[in-house]
């Protein structure tokens, strides 16, 4: 059994004063003794991988702020909290656990960048989690561990897109949760955007203000950038898991760390698992624990007679069959086997799914999501979801499925975030790997299915995971109209006429 408990505490911590009789501060400590390179070097020596899905080495991130400081301006530390992945609840599950953790995470990451300010940014309809680490910050504050950064716990809209990084930068800028053309691409020869009609934008003069202010999409936030051109100060977002192993990595040190996991996967991650099994839940595992191990003792397995048929890991990457459950959670072993570790959410699908049914599911959930900044995501991602409803109800034919494999291959032109690959990624490895149940609808006449319920996790109580049902009923338009008004979010939320709608 390779469950662990550095992380995720089995018993929630309600006091500062617990967490410190547990060891908690030593990191806090520890680190205000030394210097901002000992710290990043101890991060880099310790092989952490950011959880909020990209598994980006943490410590190179670090470096690179520390590298890109302004000579005006302080940079900020933003925590992840917006967790919306489908399948995930592992972020909100740390936090009720043990805030503190976290929070003393972020202020050994201020104090290595000099940070003046911390954000921990959540979902405002993440209440428990809110008055949770109001109170523990409070409570830091009340014992001298704030001395120099503020720190606020900023309450964001509930869209998915909020939680990518450059959206999160947005909202809690004041503006809406759409994702920023960021360095290379932002530095590139020609950039696209478009404007209120829909027709493609030149915006190439980027480093026009007046340009920028007039551009339809996300801000022109002047970014740091690594020829140190820029004056403007570097924002440095890790994901809550991310930042809670900080704390033990510079208390207990980088090899402490790696005693634990493989060479390029070092560490536990907290892993939720949910759909067909038995119950849902959270739990944290050594990285290298095999997949199946992790359904079996969180999920307790699929009912009685039935069999695991595929695995979702958010929606994110290519989906595994059950040829691969024995695959270790390790980076390099999911991305060998044509998938992602994510953020560990596995949503297990049982024999009696039919894999269509899911794919629509998923495609739709990308489509309504997508903000509409870049056309194709938007536009080509919900024609998408349209054919593999069709083919679902058996009314599709091969024609349908040359359609769709041409969608994927247009869904991602010009897209400024990962969302648009992310439908090429899920929908591209069920038309590859479960093309039996799209041949029985295409060419046998199979019964008809709809569409698979996929929204982020509410909460989940009692074992059972409960969906969000304002994600469930969600127009494309990312209002809770009757009916879709056809607009882009960009397009609907940017029109004067709107005023600023709070989302
Ligand atoms: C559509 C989309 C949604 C995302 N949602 C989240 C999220 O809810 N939480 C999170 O930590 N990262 C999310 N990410 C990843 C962030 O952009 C970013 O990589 C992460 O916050 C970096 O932190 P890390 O290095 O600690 O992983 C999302 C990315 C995309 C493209
Ligand atoms: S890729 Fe999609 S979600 Fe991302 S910015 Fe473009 S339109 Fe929005």
């Amino acid at each position: 059994m390779a469950l662990v408990t550095r992380v995720l505490d089995p018993e929630p911590v309600s006091a500062l004063a617990d967490y410190v009789a547990a060891g908690g501060g030593v990191g806090l400590t520890a680190a205000r003794a030394l210097a901002a390179d000992a710290i990043v070097t101890a991060i880099k020596d310790s092989g952490l991988r950011g959880r909020g899905g990209a598994g980006f080495p943490t410590g190179r991130k670090w470096q690179t702020v520390l590298d890109n400081a302004s000579p005006t301006q302080a940079p900020a530390v933003v925590v992840n909290a917006a967790e919306g992945e489908p399948g995930c609840f592992k972020d909100r599950s740390i936090l009720r656990a043990n805030p503190y953790r976290v929070i003393e995470g972020a202020l050994i990451a201020a104090h290595t960048v000099g940070a003046g300010r911390i954000v921990i940014a959540l979902k405002r309809t993440f209440t428990r989690e809110h008055d949770l680490l109001v109170a523990a910050v409070a409570e830091c504050a009340a014992a001298g561990w704030i001395t120099g950064p503020t720190i606020e716990v900023f309450a964001g809209p509930a869209e998915y897109l909020y939680g990518e990084e450059t959206a999160l930068l947005e909202a809690i800028d004041g503006r809406y949760p759409f994702p920023r053309v960021t360095p290379p691409f932002r530095r590139g020869l020609d950039e696209h955007a478009i404007d209120r009609s829909g027709a493609d934008v030149d915006t190439a003069r980027i480093d026009d203000p007046a340009a920028d202010a007039a551009r339809p999409s996300a801000a022109g936030v002047e970014l740091a950038a690594p020829d140190g051109e820029a004056t403007g100060a570097p924002a440095l977002v890790d994901n809550v898991e991310t930042m809670a192993n900080v704390p033990g990595i510079i208390a207990n040190g980088a090899d402490w760390f790696r005693s634990v996991g493989t060479d390029q996967s070092p560490g536990t991650i907290v892993c939720t698992v949910s759909g067909r099994t038995r119950r849902a839940g959270v739990a944290e595992f050594e990285l290298g624990t095999p997949l199946r191990e992790v359904i079996e003792t969180v999920g307790g397995g699929v009912a009685r007679g039935r069999s695991i048929k595929a695995v979702m890991v958010g929606v994110s990457t290519g989906l595994l069959t059950a040829h691969a459950l024995d695959t270790p959670l390790t980076y390099e072993a999911f991305a060998a086997a044509g998938s992602g570790l994510g953020t560990a959410g596995f949503i297990v699908f049982d024999d009696a799914t039919d894999l269509v049914s899911v794919g629509a599911g998923v495609s739709h959930f990308l489509a309504v999501e997508s903000c509409g900044q870049c056309r194709p995501c938007k536009q080509d991602g919900g024609a998408l979801a349209d054919v593999l409803v069709k083919i679902g109800r058996s009314e599709g034919s091969d024609a349908d499925l040359v359609t769709a494999t041409a969608l994927l291959d247009s869904v991602i032109d010009r897209a400024r975030c990962n969302l648009a690959s992310q439908q090429q990624a899920v929908i591209g490895s069920v038309l590859a790997l479960f093309a039996g149940d799209v041949a029985s609808h295409t060419t046998h006449g199979a019964a008809a299915v709809e569409r698979e319920p996929i929204a982020g996790i509410k909460d989940i109580v009692d074992g059972v995971a409960i969906l969000d049902p304002d994600e469930v009923g969600k127009q494309p338009d990312w209002s809770h109209h009757l009916v879709d008004s056809q607009q882009s979010p960009a397009e609907r939320l940017d029109d004067p006429r709107m005023g600023h709608t709070d989302l």
